[in-house]
């Protein structure tokens, strides 16, 4: 059973371009797409038809085979700043990986993470100190490890100045692991200079960064995040959009990086990873992209329905907002005024009147997920976003 879905979760049975049906065959216009992985639009044919010709070839087999060969070239090729990858199954686990990787290199044990900031929902990362001071996000989880707790140090995101105290303050940190937007939780954008800022930082530190691009990698552009910001991290984390819903992960970096992980002194294991139909998804995917180069068409699509959702309002005046960069979008009821960092956002984001919109909306035929994060993808026409736009009208005087 889903966690959370108003009114209540769907069951559905078939996914095709930008939209979705239900068991009992209603049609959604689809804005979850899988939480990010759709990029291509749900069941995109070239990537369906390469893993449906490759499925009779076997499936693993604990051994190299040419598609991870193919895909690693291609990967790199694309992406300037990465020399080498690792292929897993998660965004989860390629960033704990990430971790592990820091440590071996730096010989140091502390990570520290931004609240807001999501990596995945495992202990090393999915753990929150006691002594942050987000006080509304004490913890993340019941059962958290409290070694794991004891390797976190929390920051808060796009405050340069309280990094620098707290990187000053202490010498045993391995990484520092963002998103390069906080893309969970409100999706706002770094602030100007301050990813540039964060570089320098952990350089003068000796701190390996690791940009965690499992939302933004190959759905702001092909070369995502880092390539819109111009700012390239130690280590890179890949999932979603590379697979078109298929489960794989891509860790790249640098050749010296990753050198010990080739060896085994640096563990990466996993029966499934690089199994042939993900491989092949992936490199379908990534091709198709290639070749396509929707990225440009996502966005003005995407930003079109910002500006009409952005005109909306409650019968009692409530503000609905579209804040993020079109490829992607957070739904926001509160003043115009957009969030600069997590403080901003929670003062400024009524959750309430959200999940309100977000229900009679879904009962209107369009679907968002829960936190009322939309993605745009290829597959989506502006008949699409008219349809939106007008079923959000009659949603939001519904409540
Ligand atoms: C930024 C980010 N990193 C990591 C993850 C974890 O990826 P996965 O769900 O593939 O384990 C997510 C999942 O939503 C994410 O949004």
């Amino acid at each position: 059973m889903r966690l959370i879905s108003e009114p209540c979760p769907l069951t559905i049975t078939r996914g095709e371009g930008s939209h979705i049906w239900d068991v009992d065959n209603n049609q959604y216009l689809d804005f979850a797409m899988g939480m990010g992985p759709h990029i291509l639009g749900h069941s995109p044919k070239a990537v369906i038809s390469a893993v449906r010709q490759a499925l009779d070839e076997g499936q693993l087999f604990a051994g190299q085979n040419l598609y991870e060969v193919e895909l690693a070239e291609l990967f790199v090729s694309l992406l300037p700043w990465i020399e080498q990858i690792r292929i897993g199954l998660s965004g989860t686990e390629m960033n704990l990986l990430a971790v592990r990787i820091a440590r071996a290199h730096t010989g140091k044990q502390k990570i520290i993470r931004f609240a807001g900031h999501y990596h995945g929902w495992l202990d090393p990362l999915f753990v929150n100190p006691s002594s942050a001071d987000s006080a509304d996000e004490n913890y993340l989880t019941a059962g958290q490890s409290k070694a794991a707790v004891n390797d976190i140090i929390l920051a808060q995101w796009n405050d340069i100045d309280s990094l620098r105290k707290l990187v000053n303050h202490e010498n045993d940190i391995a990484a520092m692991i963002m998103e390069p937007i906080m893309c969970n939780t409100g999706c706002i954008e770094p602030s100007a200079g301050y990813l540039e800022s964060v570089k320098n930082l952990c350089k003068s530190h000796g701190i390996i960064l690791i940009i965690d691009e499992v939302i933004t990698g190959f759905r702001l552009g092909i070369e995502g995040a880092q390539g819109r910001y111009k700012i390239h991290g130690d280590i890179s984390v890949y999932a979603k959009a590379i697979g078109a819903g298929f489960p794989i992960a891509i860790l790249g970096s640098s050749i010296s990086l990753l050198r010990e992980v080739g060896t085994g002194k640096i563990n990466h294991s996993g029966t499934y990873n690089a199994g042939v139909s993900s491989t092949v998804a992936a490199l379908a995917t990534l091709t198709e992209l290639k070749r396509t180069d929707p990225f440009e068409k996502i966005q003005s699509t995407g930003l079109n329905l910002m500006g009409q959702l952005s005109e909306l309002k409650t019968r009692d005046g409530k503000q609905l907002n579209a804040d993020g960069t079109g490829h992607l979008f957070q739904l926001r009821f509160g003043t115009k005024t957009k969030p600069t960092n997590l403080a901003e956002y929670r003062e400024n984001s009524d959750g309430e009147t959200l999940k309100k919109f977000i229900s009679v909306w879904q009962k209107l035929g369009v679907r968002t997920t829960s936190r009322g994060m939309c993605f745009l993808s290829a597959a989506h026409t502006q008949t699409d976003i008219d349809f939106a736009a007008e079923k959000a009208a009659a949603a939001i005087s519904e409540i």
